[in-house]
């Protein structure tokens, strides 16, 4: 975003420097540049993804030595967590203690959590999420930007708007020329770092052209990129890390095989598992998750979801709801309710305390006006921007009424910076350390 801090590199082990924010050390990984100590970098998610200026770089710390301090203040005074003396039953407080002091909790635990009702119980588990949240990961916001290249699909999964078997919507793919200049906006315009490249799973896409544009807006721009292109395969992951992406936006949808097949007809689990492991061994960043509120899931099915993600090795997790669409078959099934969504967002911080980026996605904003607020105060620390071209966003109807659809990219940066700052939260982020 915008506002990311610079960093000063301190020290370099071949490809791994150290990288100095405001007397905090954080690893990144360089892949792309000559660095020497003394140089500043921007980090996306542990990747340095541009080199800066150093007149460039003071300025910009000039500006953040202001709020840097007094942010993590205001965060930490929200953050703050007192389970003693509340009136919540007292098996609920006894597991929010337990997973608040890093105590050994059971899978019982967590499907109590996930089962609780008592609206004091439920805002003492959200209160966990964030406490735990600040605890390991302080204040910090990654803020991505997503572009939607494409609506073309040849799959039919029964929830998704886009589904191949939906004659009703017009179909687009942008240009390369088209794909590079919305980049460009986003990157020089608005400053993200962090970019999205997203489409149906086309089987048309043609991979050389589009590694041409990810080397582009890779060289051009310096931004870190995640491709979501559906399963295309090693050779198309390969082709794509080779031309600069280090990041695969993937969910599995489902972690209960019999459910997957159910609402993806003629694919697997399996299959999609396959992907995102080889995605992850050629060395990109995994961005993946479920769909909560499909018919049909239980509540382990919902943990368990929480814990493949973790298997996974999610740099950042992807949990959004379910909402029906009317030209799908599932079009008569109700979304699931706000209050589902927060609690898998803290029960995603209690499984992953340390590390985890946890998203607000769109899908949840679209489901509540409050979703992203609640949302950053239940455990979560990242939201995902859309900056697809007006023209096509409303094309991109996976689901219908999204959130944000006709809202400009400088009105959502606006809305977005505001909520951060109002929270305590920094639109940053200071690199995933591997
Ligand atoms: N409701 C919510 N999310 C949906 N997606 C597709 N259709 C819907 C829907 N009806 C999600 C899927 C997919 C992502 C790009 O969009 O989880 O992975």
């Amino acid at each position: 975003m915008c506002y990311a801090i610079p960093g000063k590199v301190t020290s370099i082990s071949d490809k791994t420097v150290f990288v100095d924010y405001f007397g905090e050390e954080k690893k990144a990984y360089n892949d792309f540049y000559d660095l020497s100590p003394g140089d500043y970098v921007y980090a996306q998610g542990g990747y340095v993804v541009q080199k800066i200026l150093p007149v460039d770089a003071e300025e910009i710390l000039s500006v953040w030595k202001e709020s840097f301090f007094s942010l993590q203040e205001t965060d930490l005074a929200i953050s703050r967590l007192a389970l003693s003396g509340s009136k919540a039953d007292a098996g609920c407080l006894r597991i929010l203690d337990k997973v608040t002091e890093s105590l050994r909790y059971t899978n019982e635990d967590l499907l109590y959590l996930l089962g609780l009702e008592n609206e004091e119980c439920l805002g003492l588990l959200r209160k966990s999420g964030n406490f735990l949240r600040q605890k390991y990961m302080k204040n910090s916001c990654c803020v991505h930007g997503i572009i939607e290249i494409s609506n073309y699909c040849s799959r039919g999964c029964f929830y998704c708007g886009i589904s191949s078997y939906n004659g009703a919507v017009p179909r687009y793919s942008m240009s390369n020329d088209e794909i590079f200049a919305a980049a460009s906006e986003a990157v020089l315009k608005y400053g993200f770092r962090s970019l999205v490249l997203q489409s149906g799973e086309d089987a048309g896409l043609d991979f050389d052209g589009m590694a041409e544009v990810v080397r582009k807006i890779r060289e051009e721009l310096g931004a870190l990129i995640f491709v979501s292109f559906g399963e295309i395969g090693v050779d198309g992951l390969k082709k794509l890390y080779d031309a600069g992406s280090r990041g695969l936006l993937m969910r599995f949808e489902s972690s209960n095989p019999m459910l997957y097949r159910r609402v993806c007809p003629g694919h697997t689990l399996e299959g999609r598992l396959e992907h995102i492991k080889q995605a992850y061994s050629m060395g990109y960043l995994i961005i993946t998750g479920a769909l909560i509120g499909i018919p049909g899931q239980s509540p382990q099915d919902i943990l368990n979801d929480i814990y493949l993600a973790k298997d996974l090795n999610a740099e950042m997790f992807s949990f959004g709801p379910f909402i029906p669409h009317s030209s799908t078959p599932l079009a008569s099934y109700p979304p699931p309710k706000e209050e589902d969504i927060l609690k898998v967002i803290a029960l995603l911080r209690i499984v992953n305390p340390r590390d985890a980026r946890i998203l607000v996605t769109t899908a949840f904003e679209t489901l509540s006006s409050e979703a992203r607020r609640n949302g950053l105060l239940s455990g979560a620390n990242s939201v995902m921007l859309n900056v697809t071209p007006l023209q096509y966003r409303k094309l991109y109807s996976i689901y219908p009424g999204r959130a944000h659809e006709d809202e400009p990219i400088e009105f959502q940066v606006g809305e977005v910076v505001a909520l951060l700052k109002s929270l305590g939260r920094a639109p940053s982020d200071l690199g995933a350390g591997h």
